[in-house]
């Protein structure tokens, strides 16, 4: 009798926004997985088939897909990436570069691939799956494993593949998302793809350049900053010329070559704001200057400190002297997340309260971590000058489908609307005795 091939054993290192819906998509393919996970709090958490994010897989949330892996027998949580590697046939690093007071921290990273390096058997595949600057996979892996003796391409194999799903559709994405992949050499490409195309069914473009595949997807990152910037600034010119934007948006979109995104609150999350700061270092290191980009991103920048700015003018007048209030929906980096990092209406609130209003905000999915924010609606709302609406989540739509629980909001606060939330605020929110203002 032929015996059945060992099964693919997959290390999966980092279990956050990416790593953790990728490590169960493995896991769904039919992988034995190996998650490592450094964060106590978080590696206890999924122990228990909690997760907070709002993923889904054909009606399913990502904790219970999580629960069922876990109780498969082929889903293991690991403390550590070294011992995850040694017991797994290839390794996809997943870990982030935070981004502290002087620019990009690359330690985290550095130290999980050296710790991978160290510990990868003989014959092991090392995928990189995080946004890197350009130069990152050489540097820090490819010539880590040289350095210590290690030939890749014969006895350890390296590629680099950056991730592109967006928050919400990890699962979906990760199916069908065409992936970009690199490689220093063409065994560690066919190893790296033949391990990729377990789970992603939609294409694998490939380079011999890993530079090439590094710098691409930061400047997919890039062009969709510029492009919110381009969106931004119609709604100025648009707002100053008393045009609705959302209706130039939907007129110009209907030319098949022109993709014009919506203005927002601004830009957040750990992936757009920062994604010039992984560009720039290498345009600099061959002095090329990149005005546009550099405009861009101030654009989106200066959007949260405008919002906070509109509902003050408005709500300090109604404040009579005493700190304005301000309620705010949503504080997720954009609609339908629970992600907060680096959120603009986060950012909006700080400038509120930095300016000495009083801010009540409600999230119902984004975990209680902020000293301004509550669970209930009606809390928010009550004697409020004015109220924010930065980031659409489902109980908050099925809160505001009736508009009739704002009578408690002060007479003549406005509602700012940076999502098109309330497509006819204006007129739906004049028997209110509320003004509307949307961005
Ligand atoms: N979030 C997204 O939607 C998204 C989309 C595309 C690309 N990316 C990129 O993917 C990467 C990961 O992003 P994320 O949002 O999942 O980050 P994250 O911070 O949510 O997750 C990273 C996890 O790695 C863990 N970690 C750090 N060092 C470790 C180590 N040595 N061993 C084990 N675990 C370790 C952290 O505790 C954290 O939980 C980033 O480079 C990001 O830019 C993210």
């Amino acid at each position: 009798m032929p015996s059945n091939p060992p099964n693919l054993r997959v290390a999966v290192v980092g279990l956050g926004f990416v790593g953790l819906p990728l490590s169960l998509s493995y896991w769904q393919a039919g992988a034995d997985v190996l998650g490592a996970e450094i964060d106590p709090r978080l590696r206890a958490e999924l122990s228990q088939g909690i997760s907070h994010h709002l993923e889904e897989d054909d009606g399913k949330p990502i904790s219970a897909i999580l629960k069922d892996a876990l109780a498969s027998g082929r889903y293991q949580l690991l403390a550590s990436a070294a011992e995850a590697t040694a017991q797994a046939d290839a390794t996809i690093v997943t870990v982030g570069i935070p981004h502290g007071p002087s620019g990009l921290d690359l330690g985290p990273l550095r130290a999980a691939l050296a710790e991978v390096a160290s510990a990868a058997p003989r014959g092991h595949l090392i995928i990189l799956r995080s946004t890197v600057p350009p130069g990152t996979t050489r540097r820090d892996l490819y010539d880590l494993l040289q350095a210590r003796g290690r030939s890749v391409g014969e006895d350890v194999f390296v590629a680099y593949c950056p991730e592109r799903i967006a928050e919400g559709r990890a699962f979906q994405e990760f199916r069908g998302m065409p992936v970009i992949l690199g490689a220093f050499d063409p065994a560690s490409e066919a190893r790296a793809r033949s391990v990729i195309e377990r789970v992603t069914h939609a294409g694998v473009a490939t380079s011999d350049s890993v530079e090439a595949v590094e710098l691409s997807k930061v400047i997919e990152n890039v062009q969709r900053d510029v492009n919110i910037a381009i969106a931004q600034e119609l709604a100025r010119t648009c707002e100053a010329g008393g045009i609705d934007v959302f209706e130039v948006i939907r007129l110009a979109n209907t030319h098949s070559r022109v993709h014009l995104l919506e203005p927002g609150p601004g830009v957040g999350g750990f992936c757009l704001p920062l994604a010039l700061s992984y560009f720039l270092p290498f345009a600099q290191e061959h002095a090329v200057a990149t005005p546009t980009l550099l405009a861009a991103r101030s654009t989106n920048a200066k959007v949260p400190p405008l919002l906070a700015a509109r509902a003050l003018e408005q709500a300090r007048p109604l404040a009579g002297g005493r700190p304005p209030r301000i309620a705010v929906f949503g504080l997720a980096m954009k609609d339908f997340s629970n992600d907060a990092r680096l959120s603009p209406a986060v950012e909006v609130c700080e400038h509120l309260i930095a300016e000495g209003a009083e801010v009540r905000a409600v999230d119902p999915a984004v975990p209680l971590q902020f000293s301004f924010q509550g669970q209930d609606p009606a809390w928010a709302v009550e004697g409020a000058h004015a109220l924010l609406l930065l980031s659409r989540q489902e109980g908050l739509l099925t809160w505001l489908e009736d508009l009739s629980p704002l009578r408690t909001m002060h007479q003549g606060a406005l509602i700012v609307d940076a999502r098109n939330w309330l497509k006819d605020g204006a007129q739906e929110l004049k028997p209110l005795g509320l003004g509307y203002w949307k961005i």
